[in-house]
């Protein structure tokens, strides 16, 4: 079993993030992308057809600045859970893994040394986050990737992640449409405004964040 779990060839197509990493290390006004197509696709089809459904085991976070619901795969190290097929294991051992670190320190140009989270977030109906940074007063060599697993997403629906220049939603910059099998990344600074446009059409927005360090 465990051999099986640390052949991690099958996970990403890691030439789309290299292709790219220029564009992520020189983006204003904090380094980010969007990209599509991370996953290979016959990994992504598994991790998509038993993408967790929503029950009593989630956390539903519902205050002034979001309404949202998350349920955590990986705290730092240790795997939430023992009921995770093949696939979700798979990309649970690997985004606390050496290659992984180094890989995505290569792609963001970022040393990364630490897994911090891996939740999935799940926004339907009525959810959303406000624009807001991730402050703890620590914004060194701190990175996000949100992971979708969500087809048929319609240009211009709200969802995605947007990335704004302050915390007024009229100053996005890039919000995502194609939330199938795509990601985006950002470097957490002062001024890595980021949030949730409010959802209003009955769809279900599923998501895996990552937090490395
Ligand atoms: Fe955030």
């Amino acid at each position: 079993m465990n051999n099986i779990l640390n052949d991690f060839s099958e996970i990403f197509n890691w030439d789309i993030l290299n292709e790219q990493s220029e564009s992520f290390q020189n983006a204003k006004p904090f380094r980010n992308i969007f990209l599509k197509g991370i996953f290979k696709e016959n990994f992504y089809k598994k991790l998509y057809d038993s993408y967790p459904k929503f029950d009593e085991s989630w956390v539903v976070e519902n205050d002034w600045r979001r309404a949202a619901k998350r349920k955590n795969l990986v705290s730092e190290t240790k795997i939430n859970g023992d009921d995770w097929n093949l696939e979700w294991k798979k990309f649970a051992t690997y985004v606390t893994s050496k290659e992984f670190f180094n890989n995505i320190s290569k792609f963001t140009g970022i040393n990364i040394t630490r897994h911090m989270d891996t939740s999935f977030l799940a926004s339907e109906k009525g959810d959303f986050q406000l624009p807001h940074i991730d402050s703890d007063g620590n914004y060194e060599n701190k990175i996000q990737l949100i992971f979708y697993f969500s087809k048929n997403w319609q240009k211009g629906d709200p969802g995605g992640t947007f990335f704004c220049e302050n915390e007024d939603e009229d100053s996005i910059i890039f919000e995502p449409y194609d939330l199938d099998n795509s990601m985006v990344c950002f470097e957490e600074t002062p001024h890595s405004w980021h949030g949730t446009r409010y959802i209003t059409k009955d769809v279900r927005r599923q998501a895996v964040l990552v937090s490395l360090t």
